[in-house]
């Protein structure tokens, strides 16, 4: 219990939200009553039951046909307020958003409206409560470059009315068969256009594909990147260049990245100097928000309270933030 109270304590930055992945099983049902889209579940609980995952994949099945209920912008907003609501409580100072405009586009909803009542949440919890976010707008690596070349053309003419909010680009979904390289010229010039930019790599892909999100798509972060363990000079380049990894220790639980919390390798990446920080990741999916992270690893890895403040300090430090607003949220 005074773990409890210590992890509910701490501020925190999440940098691994995707924000497709905290719309719970209720929200959920709501949605499709509201918008007349037909379930292939009868309740919450034998929606929630089908959460039993086996990898990435089985896992991002689910996540694709659980957005189709969002059709409106009330229903972008309604979801992305209720993350807001649920990681304030959590003690949650400043996120990083992720969102994939082809999930919803891909099913003729227009990018505008993503933006928007994503946006609109995203303000009111600015200006109301002091919630401070950013949206990172992530391209899907099971689809081609050329379609995120698209993706990025019809939300280029909305960068200016976002531009408090839309301040990187990432690259999420499957990531076996799907190398960064795939991705290079797009990341090129996502990175003239000035955004931040970060990817997923080494998740269940190889170390190589960490070492290729560096090297050939300029990234500043490397969302999970687990996997990097399995190469020493990798993991001594990560250390001194400090490149924070965004990890997610109950998304790797559930999709069997790891199969026990107690082998999460978390620790010994701390303890080689890694910027290593704590996220959530699909928390409606993976059974748990930001504390849940926490405590996961503080039991299981038997963390002390100065490591799991350094893992609450690395986020702040790994934030696209600027140095000031840094200093202010802590
Ligand atoms: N999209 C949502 N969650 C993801 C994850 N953990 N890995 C890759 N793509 C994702
Ligand atoms: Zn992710």
């Amino acid at each position: 219990a005074d773990l409890i109270s210590f992890i509910e304590g701490l501020p925190k930055a999440e940098l691994h939200l995707h924000i497709e992945g905290t719309l719970e099983p209720e929200l959920l049902f709501a949605l499709a009553q509201r918008n007349n889209v037909s379930l292939p579940y009868a309740s919450v609980e034998e929606l929630r039951a089908a959460y039993a995952f086996t990898d990435l994949q089985s896992f991002l099945d689910l996540y694709y046909a659980g957005a189709a209920v969002l059709q409106t912008e009330q229903d972008f907003y309604d979801m992305t307020m209720a993350y807001i609501v649920r990681s304030r409580a959590d003690n949650v100072r400043h996120a990083e958003i992720f969102f994939d405009p082809q999930t919803h586009t891909e099913r003729g909803i227009a990018i505008e409206v993503v933006f928007a009542g994503i946006a609109r949440a995203l303000r009111e919890a600015r200006e109301r409560h002091g919630f401070s976010s950013a949206i990172i707008m992530s391209f899907l690596r099971h689809l081609s470059e050329e379609d995120a070349f698209a993706t990025l053309e019809a939300a280029l003419p909305l960068r200016a009315e976002y531009r408090d909010l839309w301040i990187g680009i990432g690259l999420d979904s499957a990531e076996r068969g799907n190398p960064p390289e795939k991705f290079a010229r797009v990341f090129a010039r996502c990175r003239e256009l000035g955004f931040h930019l970060v990817a997923h790599a080494g998740e269940e892909g190889p170390p190589q594909y960490v070492k290729d999100a560096l090297d050939v798509l300029h990234v500043e972060r490397i969302d999970h990147g687990v996997r990097s363990e399995e190469d020493p000079v990798l993991m001594k380049r990560l250390a001194e260049q400090r490149i924070p990894l965004t990890v997610c220790p109950l998304s790797n639980l559930k999709l069997c990245v790891v199969d026990d919390m107690r082998k999460h390798n978390l620790a010994r990446l701390l303890h080689a100097g890694l910027a290593v920080t704590v996220n959530s990741d699909d928390p409606a999916y993976f059974g748990g928000y930001m504390n849940a992270n926490f405590l996961a690893v503080a039991a299981s890895l038997r963390l002390s309270r100065t490591e799991l403040v350094m893992l609450a300090r690395n986020a702040f430090e790994a934030t696209f933030l600027p140095a000031a607003a840094k200093q202010q949220l802590l």
